[in-house]
């Protein structure tokens, strides 16, 4: 018996395919895309169980094919995410993620007093490592650096 997780969630004729998400972060992953405007078909599955990740999540989208620009925001959510896109039912393109070096607009600083918080000003973070591996958002306005754990979107 085929016991695949990924059967779970019907297969799309065209479009892409975000697989291997954090279980915890689907949702951040719909904001980041702005799935929540899309007039296209969205099929997602959360807390599907994966031998690699434990629970994962997945979101499926019919018809739209992503940037580069657009996708690599996910790494700061699902670094692990797998990109996948469809046409004509079968797998055409398949990749990771990749940490960009710069994240504008969508994250918020962390410091109240940062002029992106008082004035109408766009976030700019450039993404570093710490000495343990563990990726950092340095704000380019107030040089304050920040964690995962201080990461809120916009
Ligand atoms: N997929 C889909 N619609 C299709 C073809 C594939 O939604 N018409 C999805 C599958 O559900 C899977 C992903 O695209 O989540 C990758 O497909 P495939 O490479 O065939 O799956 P696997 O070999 O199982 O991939 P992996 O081992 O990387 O999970
Ligand atoms: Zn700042």
């Amino acid at each position: 018996m085929n016991k695949r997780t990924e059967l779970k969630v019907s297969a799309i004729r065209n479009g892409t395919v975000i697989d291997h998400i954090p279980a915890e972060s689907v949702f951040q992953v719909f904001k980041i895309l702005q799935l929540d405007s899309t007039d296209k078909q969205v099929y997602f599955g959360t807390n599907l169980e994966s031998k690699k990740y434990g629970k994962k999540g997945i979101i499926k989208i019919s018809d739209t094919f992503f940037k580069p620009r657009e996708t690599n925001k996910i790494a700061l959510v699902a670094p692990n995410a797998t990109l996948i896109e469809i046409k004509d039912y079968e797998v055409t393109k398949k990749g990771n993620v990749r940490l960009p070096r710069q994240i504008d607009e969508i994250v918020r600083c962390f410091n109240p007093k940062c002029v992106t918080n008082n004035q109408n000003v766009p976030t700019s973070f450039r993404v570093t490592k710490d000495h343990n591996g563990e990726m950092k958002l340095f704000c380019k306005y107030c040089e304050k650096t920040m964690g995962k754990e201080n990461i809120e979107f916009i």
